[in-house]
This record gives C-alpha cells, structure tokens and sequence, in this order.
C-alpha cells in the first residue's frame, strides 16, 4: 500500500457521496470477488438517493476518515473509509461502513464505528456502549444492522461492541410464477393506496400518517415518517390493507422497479396477501426483489412457492436485543429498517 500519515476524522458531506461510493465499491468488490462473486452493479443512483436522504435526516452520524498520502501526484487527504448511521425514536442503525481495501485491519472501521454511533458529541477515544447503559445519547435504546453472511472481520467488529448477529435475512428475487401462493385479499378486506388517502382533502396526509405510525409503532416499536416520505419521493407506492371500513392490518410497498417494501403486519399470516397486494397493484417492469428476515417465516414460504428465488449470500441481522420486531416486518432494505 502507498505510505500514509495519521488518521483524521470528520464529518461527512454531500460532496463526499461520490467518493464514498468508491470506497464501498471496492471493499465490496475485494472481498467478494475473492469468492467469486460478480461484481456490484455500475448503476448506483438509487443507493446514492439513500445516502442523499440519510445525510439529510443524521447529518451528525456521517464520518469520513482521511490519510495524508505523502509522495506521488496525488499526494494530499485521501478519503480511505466512510460510515453512515441514522437514530429513529430510539434505534441506533448502521447504514454503511466500508474501508477501502489497502487500509483495512488499522483500526480505521472501529473509529469510524465509535464516531457513528456516539454523534457528534463523542469525547475523544471513548466509545459509545450499545445498550441502554450508554453514555452518551440515553435516547438510544437498541443498537442493530445488517452484515453479511460472509464478513467475518464486520461481524466480529458490531458483535464485540454487543451487536450479535442473529437473524439471517435472505434476498428473494424473481418473476412470480404462481400466483395463488400470493393470494388476493378475502372479500372483508380492501387495500387502499397512501396517495388516495393523502389527497383526500387538506387533513389526508395527516392522516395517512397517523395510520402508518400507528402500524409502525404497534409492529416494530417506533416511527420513521422521514423514511416514508422518502420512500414514496422515490418512486416506491404504498398501500395499507384494511378491514372495510374498519381496522387497519398493515401496509405494503411496491415499485415499478420490482423493490418491495417495507411490509408491516399485525398478524404475520397477513404477510403473503400483503406482498400480493404489492405485485397486483404495481406493474413491475422486470423482476420483483424483496428482504426477508428468517423470522418472516409465512413470507419467504409464500414467495418460494411463487416462484421466486433466494439471491446470493444472506444477510444478517445483528441486534443489541434478543427480542427483534421482524417476525411481522420486512425492512426497506439492508441499509435501513
Ligand atoms: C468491515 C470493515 C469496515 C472494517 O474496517 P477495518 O478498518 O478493516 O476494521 P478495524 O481494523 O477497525 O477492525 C477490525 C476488527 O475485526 C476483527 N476481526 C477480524 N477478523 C475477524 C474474525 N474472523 N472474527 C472476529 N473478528 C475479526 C479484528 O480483530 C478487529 O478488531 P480489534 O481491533 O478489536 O481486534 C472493512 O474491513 C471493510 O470495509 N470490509 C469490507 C466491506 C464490509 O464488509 N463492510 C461492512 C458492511 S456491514
């Protein structure tokens, strides 16, 4: 590797996303083209509209970390690793940590890790302690994100800090072939779509949002409306299914791009209509793609036995908590709950 001076850290910017897209690229890459896998895909617009929305709603909890390269013609700060982390009523998520290969194994992860997870107001060399004991931001009460099944060094770095990965969540991918294991809804219910409600006079958005977090807060224990909003400036359409005229029972996504979710339920054998509302209701230009924790059991039954497949290596959910609010929610994908 070229010669480096010390580490600086700082806060990110906007004007760092291209660069961090670099470096998450190439520790990909690194590690899994060594398995053989392929490589990540050139079109990154979608990934950098997540990291534009997450910078904009945690701007305290992106960090960049600089070399100084000392000779050649690019000699100067060298942006070698990045983490992105966002804080929703109380969960602590990492979003990103990536380092660039030639630097890897210094200690620059845990640093990235220890500012991510403490804000900007870390005192210096002290980590923050996940659990409800940490010093730091008492607002966080659980600390979680997604690894992959075959990063050991990323697995080892969250589990020491009390991040333990325990649940796999696999990406299902493909063209439903059989339709009925997504079955319509029985006639008692109705979906309902987020723009009908929202432009159903000036209170509709308020009470779309209501409902949605509602749903949320009863299903995985906080609110993320930001994230919401988000979803549905990005293209993905959402849809809350309902007793008719009565009770609300959860909500799906599904987008022209084939992105399915996030999926909330109350009771987890509602999940296949759910996914079959989101398949039904948007027209999907390709192949249909979706996250599903292992503990989603009636989900990844349901869109096995339609036709779709397991994707590459699974994910795993690492979590400070033994009790984890996934047997009734897919996530918006690994990046964010
Ligand atoms: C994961 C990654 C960000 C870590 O950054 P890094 O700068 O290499 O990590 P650090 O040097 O700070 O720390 C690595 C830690 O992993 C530990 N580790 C390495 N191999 C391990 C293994 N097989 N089992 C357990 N722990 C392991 C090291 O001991 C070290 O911990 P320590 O310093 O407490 O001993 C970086 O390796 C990377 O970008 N990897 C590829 C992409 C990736 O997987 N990103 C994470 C996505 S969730």
């Amino acid at each position: 590797m070229p010669p480096v001076g010390p580490v600086t850290y700082r806060l990110g910017r906007e004007a760092d996303m291209v660069t961090c897209l670099g470096v998450w690229r190439a520790a990909v890459d690194d590690y899994q083209g060594r398995l053989n896998q392929p490589p990540m895909p050139e079109e990154t617009g979608p990934l950098r509209r997540h990291l534009v929305h997450l910078l904009a709603t945690d701007p305290d909890r992106f960090w960049v970390a600089e070399v100084e390269r000392t000779e050649g013609a690019a000699a100067g700060p060298w942006l070698v690793g990045f983490a992105m982390a966002t804080v929703r009523d109380g969960l602590w998520y990492l979003a990103m940590l990536f380092v660039l290969p030639a630097v890897q194994g210094r200690g620059i992860g845990a640093g990235l890790l220890d500012r991510a997870q403490a804000g900007r107001d870390m005192p210096a060399g002290v980590p923050a302690v996940p659990g409800p004991d940490n010093a730091f931001d008492t607002r966080i009460h659980t600390w979680g994100m997604a690894t992959d099944t075959a990063q050991p060094i990323s697995n080892g770095l969250y589990a020491r800090r009390g991040m333990v990965p325990r649940l796999p969540i696999w990406r299902l991918a493909g063209e439903p072939t059989r339709w009925s294991a997504l079955p319509a809804l029985p006639a008692s219910l109705e979906a309902v779509s987020f723009d009908a409600i929202a432009a159903n006079g000036h209170e509709g958005p308020r009470r779309l949002a209501d409902v949605v977090d509602g749903i949320d807060r009863e299903v995985i224990g906080l609110t993320h409306q930001a994230d919401h909003e988000f979803l549905r400036r990005d293209g993905r359409a959402g849809f809350l299914v309902r007793e008719r005229g009565g009770r609300v029972l959860g909500y799906v996504y599904g987008s022209t791009t084939g992105r399915i979710g996030p999926v909330a339920a109350l009771d987890p054998d509602l999940l296949p209509s759910l996914l079959g509302v989101a398949i039904r209701h948007t027209p999907i230009l390709g192949t249909a793609g979706v996250w599903v924790p292992g503990s989603a059991d009636p989900a990844i039954r349901a869109l096995l036995e339609a036709g779709l497949h397991f994707d590459r290596f699974p994910g795993l959910l690492c979590w400070s908590r033994p009790e984890m609010p996934f047997a009734r929610y897919l996530p918006i994908n690994l990046a964010m709950v």
